[in-house]
């Protein structure tokens, strides 16, 4: 590899969705100096009132110290990081933040490595709102001397950053965690149209819950979406689908049955099967009323988010 004479890391992102525009944004407002790349150029033209600078293609970012990567599925990852590394220039780290399969994480990992590049597998918790309020977490396994030379960057974009150990066991991790993520959103759809159906509204039922010990930071953030039915999508049941898909995969090659998963996986595809699909996965409310007989109306109460 040449040997670089700059003294300021240079960044380089790959992919300005729902996700990567947002911590991208967080890079960019920090001071970092950042080019972005983005299949849809102008999603991540915007990013330029933070300084961010947009590169036309993604081997343009083949020069950058550290290149971060945040697509949808692994077939992206791997479309977006051949063309990457088509050339004879090539970073010093790639941060992979998608939520992709271990098997994918460690096909890209021997790509890398054939190169001599470092490699962190860091997938992520939250949202974009989740990003744009400060409390977006990370999950990081890979060689421990590239998360350390990674965090003051994974720093700028969110306050938590775990290292979890060697390869590929931030993947397995963040596949738990969206697996948790189907199965709690499916219940609390359920126990909600419960008691509504009994005659408690929506928002008073959900109020007690978050304030229960069963709140959480993820039930007090879809709260808005239950009560007022504001279904903008933050994360797709396309994509929540994928994740479902990765954590049965993962259960079969572990011998783990998982049986909650599998159900919730199929309660994904029936309501992506009756058309929700461009909306956010908390559309999995309406599939539950459609179900339990119940008419759902927006209460049109100020809820918070818990985020703001
Ligand atoms: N949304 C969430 O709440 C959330 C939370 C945690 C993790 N994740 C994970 O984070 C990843 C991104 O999610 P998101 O919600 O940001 O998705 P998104 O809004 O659909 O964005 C997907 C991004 O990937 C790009 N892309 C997809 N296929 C590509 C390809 N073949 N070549 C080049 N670019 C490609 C898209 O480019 P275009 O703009 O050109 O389409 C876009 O920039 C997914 O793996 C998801 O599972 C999401």
């Amino acid at each position: 590899m040449p040997t670089r004479t700059r003294t300021k890391t240079t960044i380089g992102w790959i992919g300005t969705g729902r996700m990567g525009y947002e911590m991208a944004g967080h890079l960019a407002k920090a001071g970092a100096d950042v080019t972005v790349w983005n299949r849809t150029r102008a999603k991540a033209e915007p990013l330029g009132k933070y300084g961010a600078k947009v590169a036309d293609r993604v081997a343009h970012l083949a020069d950058r110290d550290i290149v971060f990567c945040m697509v949808s599925t692994w077939n992206d990852v791997k479309d977006v990081m051949q063309q990457l590394l088509a050339g004879k220039k090539q970073p010093r780290i790639v941060i992979e933040c998608s939520s992709i399969s271990l098997e994918g994480s460690a096909e890209l990992r021997g790509m890398l490595a054939a190169r001599g590049i470092e490699y962190l597998a860091a997938p992520v918790s939250g949202n974009a709102k989740v990003i744009k309020a400060g409390k977006l977490s990370f999950v990081c396994s890979g060689p421990r001397k590239a998360f350390d030379d990674a965090l003051p960057y994974l720093e700028m974009i969110g306050p938590s950053a775990s290292y979890v150990g060697e390869g590929e066991l931030s993947r397995i991790v963040k596949i738990c965690h969206n697996v948790f993520l189907g199965v709690v959103t499916q219940s609390l759809a359920e126990i909600t149209v419960l008691a509504q159906k009994a005659g408690v509204p929506r928002h008073a039922f959900l109020e007690f819950m978050n304030q229960s010990v069963m709140g959480s930071m993820f039930t007090r953030y879809k709260t808005p979406a239950f009560v007022n039915l504001d279904f903008k999508v933050t994360f797709t049941p396309y994509l929540l689908r994928k994740d479902m898909d990765l954590g049965l995969d993962a259960g079969r090659r572990f011998e783990v049955p998982m049986p909650l998963a599998a159900a919730t996986r199929d309660q994904i595809q029936s309501m992506m099967g009756r058309g929700w699909t461009e909306q956010d996965f908390a559309t999995l409310l309406l599939q539950q009323a459609q179900a339990s007989g119940v008419k759902l109306e927006p209460e049109n109460v100020d809820v918070k988010d818990g985020l703001s």
